[in-house]
C-alpha cells in the first residue's frame, strides 16, 4: 500500500460551507495544469534536478561503496551541516532508526555507526558533545553544497583543529568526508588540496532539495539504512505525480488545495502534524521546504508580491494538549494536515487495571496504536465539526519505501505550490541581507562593517 490523501475535510459540503467548493476544484484544473506544465519545463531544461535523483544508480553505487568501506568501521558518525544539508538527514534517520538510536548497544545497532547531526552553532551544545565523543573512533561528514555557509565551516574548523591536535596532522582524510559542490567551494579546494574523500551534490539540485542525494543519502547508508527502497519509494511516488489531471496527481492537490486555502480563504497558516514521534524531525523538514521555498517577495515578473504560507511544526497527540485550543476555536486561518502511519511496526498494550473506575477501565485491553489512532481520527472529526480545513495524508509505515514516497511527495508538492504562486521556489534571497551583515560584523574580507540599528535600544532591565 502507497502513501495516499483524504481531502474531504478541505469541501464545502464536510465543512459545513466553509470550505473549498467542489465546483471550484474542479475550475481549478486549469490552474494547476498551467503550473504542472511550468515545472515540466523547468524539469526539462534541467533546473529541477530532484526529481532524478531515484535514478542515479551510479551515485548510489558510489555512496554503497563509501557506506560499506567505511560505515562500521567507526563507532560515530558526525554530520556537519545547517539548513537543507542537514535536515533531511535528521527526518530520514529519526523516522527509520528511532529517536533513541545512538542510545542502543553496538549489538543492538547491529555495529552500525551512532549518527549525530549537529546543524547548530550554539556553542553550549557542540562544545559539550565534542569534549565527549572519541574522535578516533569518529567520521565526520562535512555537508555543504556552497562549501562556504558560515556555520558549518565554523564547526568544521574548530573540528579539524582537533583532530589535527589528538590525532595528528595527517589524520585529515581518515576523520573526514566532503559533500560539496562538484567544482567550486572552499570545502572543494579543501578536499583536493588535503586528499579528503568527497562525495558531489548535483549542481541543479538545491538544499532543501537535496535529502536524497549523497547530502541525505551517505549517513543514511553508513547507518544501515537501505537507501535503495528509499530512492523507490520516492521514484514511484514521482511516477504518480506524472498527470496533469489534478485530481490524479496527489502532489498537485495538496499544493492545489493549500494554494486555494490560503488565497480564497484566508488560511495561510499550514499545520503539518504527524501522529509519530519518529517524524517529528521530518516535520521541521517540511517547515524549511515550504518557507524558504514559498517565502518570497518578488513574483516571476518581478512585481512585489509577498506571498507564501506559513509552515507550523506539531506533532499528535501532544499538541493536542497544546496547539490545538488555538486550532479549534482561533481564526480561521489554518490547515491541518495530520499524518497518519498505517502500521507504526510495534504496539504496547495497555493493560486492564482498575476495571471499577470508569476514566481508566475503557483503556485497559486497547493499545497505544489504537488509542494514538483513535486520536488522530477524532481531530480530524472536531476540526471538521467546528468548519476547520484539515486533510489526512497516509503513510504505509516507518519504513524506507515510505519514508522516500513522502519525501517525494512533499518536494513535488512544493514545486508546484511555487508555480501556483508564481514564485520560484528554488532560490532563497531573503536569506542574503543576514549572511552579508554576519560577515561584515565578524570582519570577513570584502564586506564592510554594518551599521546596526540598535543605537537607541529599548530594553527593559
Ligand atoms: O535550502 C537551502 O538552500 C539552504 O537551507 C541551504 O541548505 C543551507 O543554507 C546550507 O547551505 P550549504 O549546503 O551551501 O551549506
Amino acid at each position: 500500500m502507497t502513501l495516499r490523501l483524504d481531502y474531504g475535510n478541505m469541501l464545502a459540503p464536510r465543512l459545513g460551507g466553509r470550505g473549498i467548493e467542489p465546483r471550484r476544484l474542479q475550475r481549478f484544473a486549469a490552474e494547476f495544469r498551467r503550473a504542472y506544465d511550468e515545472v515540466g519545463e523547468r524539469r526539462a531544461r534541467g533546473e529541477m534536478g530532484f526529481f532524478d535523483l531515484p535514478h542515479a544508480r551510479e551515485t548510489v553505487s558510489e555512496i554503497r561503496r563509501f557506506a560499506d568501506g567505511l560505515g562500521q568501521a567507526f563507532e560515530n558518525v558526525v554530520v556537519l551541516g545547517i539548513g537543507g544539508s542537514a535536515l533531511g538527514t535528521g527526518a530520514l534517520s529519526q523516522a527509520l532508526l528511532g529517536a533513541h538510536w545512538n542510545e542502543l548497544s553496538d549489538e543492538r545497532r547491529d555495529y552500525y555507526p551512532r549518527l549525530y547531526v549537529l546543524e547548530n552553532i550554539d556553542p553550549t551544545s557542540i562544545g559539550p558533545f565534542l569534549d565527549r565523543i572519541d574522535l578516533g573512533r569518529t567520521l565526520f561528514n562535512v555537508v555543504s553544497k556552497s562549501g562556504t555557509t558560515a556555520e558549518t565551516m565554523a564547526q568544521y574548523l574548530i573540528v579539524a583543529e582537533r583532530v589535527r591536535r589528538e590525532l595528528g596532522l595527517e589524520a585529515g582524510p581518515r576523520h573526514f568526508l566532503f559533500t560539496t559542490d562538484p567544482e567550486s567551494g572552499a570545502l572543494r579546494q579543501l578536499a583536493n588540496e588535503e586528499g579528503i574523500p568527497t562525495l558531489s551534490v548535483p549542481p541543479n539540485v538545491g538544499g532543501r532539495f537535496s535529502v536524497l542525494s549523497p547530502v541525505g543519502l551517505l549517513p543514511a547508508a553508513l547507518a544501515g539504512i537501505d537507501i535503495e527502497a528509499v530512492l523507490a519509494g520516492a521514484a514511484g511516488l514521482a511516477d504518480r505525480c506524472v498527470t496533469p489531471e489534478l485530481l490524479e496527481n496527489p502532489a498537485g492537490l495538496t499544493a492545489s488545495l493549500l494554494y486555494l486555502a490560503e488565497r480564497e480563504h484566508r488560511a495561510n497558516i499550514n499545520v503539518f502534524m504527524p501522529y509519530s514521534d519518529r517524524l517529528r524531525a521530518l516535520a521541521a523538514w517540511y517547515c524549511q521546504l515550504w518557507a524558504e521555498s514559498l517565502g518570497k517577495r518578488l513574483d516571476a515578473s518581478g512585481q512585489e508580491v509577498h506571498v507564501g504560507p506559513t509552515p507550523v511544526a506539531a506533532v499528535g497527540a501532544t499538541d493536542q494538549h497544546s496547539q490545538f485550543q488555538l486550532y479549534m476555536e482561533g481564526p480561521f486561518d489554518k490547515v491541518v494536515t495530520l499524518l497518519a502511519v498505517r502500521d507504526p511496526g510495534c504496539d504496547v498494550e495497555i493493560p486492564p487495571l482498575y476495571e471499577g473506575i470508569p476514566a481508566l477501565a475503557y483503556l485497559g485491553g486497547h493499545s497505544l496504536g489504537e488509542l494514538l489512532s483513535a486520536e488522530r481520527r477524532a481531530t480530524a472529526e472536531a476540526l471538521r465539526r467546528e468548519g476547520r480545513f484539515n486533510m489526512t495524508i497516509e503513510i504505509a509505515g516507518h519504513t524506507p519505501h515510505a519514508l522516500g514516497e513522502l519525501i517525494m511527495f512533499y518536494q513535488i508538492a512544493t514545486v508546484y505550490a511555487g508555480a501556483l504562486y508564481h514564485v520560484d521556489p528554488l532560490d532563497q534571497p531573503g536569506v542574503e541581507l543576514g549572511k552579508r551583515l554576519t560577515y561584515g560584523l565578524l570582519g570577513r574580507q570584502g564586506y564592510e562593517a554594518p551599521e546596526i540599528a540598535d543605537g537607541d535600544p529599548r530594553w527593559i532591565v
